[in-house]
């Protein structure tokens, strides 16, 4: 096996592809599909996405400091892939794609009712970075939809079918492998499989 050496690039998939949402201060909503986003902190939970100065979307975020990042399904794939190639600026994506603005604690940037999760989010810092700018912000609340709780209290996301983004192509998220720790666990039970076998 021999590894090609590419010119410099972006190469990290898979990513999840989320629908940006936003308003301006004249009640006009927007949203757009960003694959360059994902979380920057933990405590204070800190997300980031990257928006090309062109944008629609961008000069909204930049006048409220406002956006929330809704996650998508597979039910939604048609909706992320078209608010990703046209521009809310001569078109209402809402109406187009029968999707409904709901508000939550942000003023200006509503919720994508028909996502799952939707993460509102307060701008802190802008980075000009070159051709898009990151919008870093910290989450100010994040409202799950309820059909994926369980009686536990424990929430389903696999359940909503989320949407991932690979180079191109959308995919759904395939078979599952194991939960976080699975690897020390494992050895765990390998050790007392093996204990046991050489009884
Ligand atoms: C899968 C996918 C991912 C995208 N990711 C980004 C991104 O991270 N940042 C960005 O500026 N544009 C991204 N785009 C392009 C914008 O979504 C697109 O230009 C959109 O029409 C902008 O909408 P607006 O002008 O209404 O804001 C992406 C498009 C697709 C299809």
């Amino acid at each position: 096996m021999a590894k090609q050496k590419w010119k410099p690039g972006n190469m990290v998939y898979p990513l999840p592809a989320v629908l940006v949402s936003c308003g301006d201060k004249e009640g006009h909503v927007n949203m757009m599909t960003a694959a360059w986003t994902g979380t920057i902190c933990s405590d204070p939970p800190m997300v980031y996405v990257s928006i090309r100065k062109e944008r629609h979307s961008h000069a909204m975020i930049q006048e409220t400091g406002e956006y929330v990042i809704n996650l998508t399904t597979e039910d939604l794939a048609w909706a992320t892939d078209f608010c990703g190639v046209r521009s809310g600026k001569n078109m209402d994506k809402f109406e187009e794609m029968h999707l409904t603005p709901v508000f939550g604690e942000l003023q200006y940037a509503p919720m994508i009712k028909e996502s799952p999760v939707s993460i509102e989010c307060k701008v802190t810092q802008v980075a000009e970075l070159g051709t898009h700018d990151m919008f870093m912000a910290e989450v100010i609340a994040v409202h799950v939809d309820d059909k994926y709780m369980d009686e536990k209290g424990t929430f389903h996301l696999e359940q909503a079918k989320p949407l991932v983004y690979s180079h191109g192509q959308y995919y759904g998220m395939g078979k599952y492998i194991g939960s976080f720790g699975y690897a020390v666990r494992k050895k765990t039970i390998k050790k007392s499989v093996s204990k046991k076998k050489k009884k």
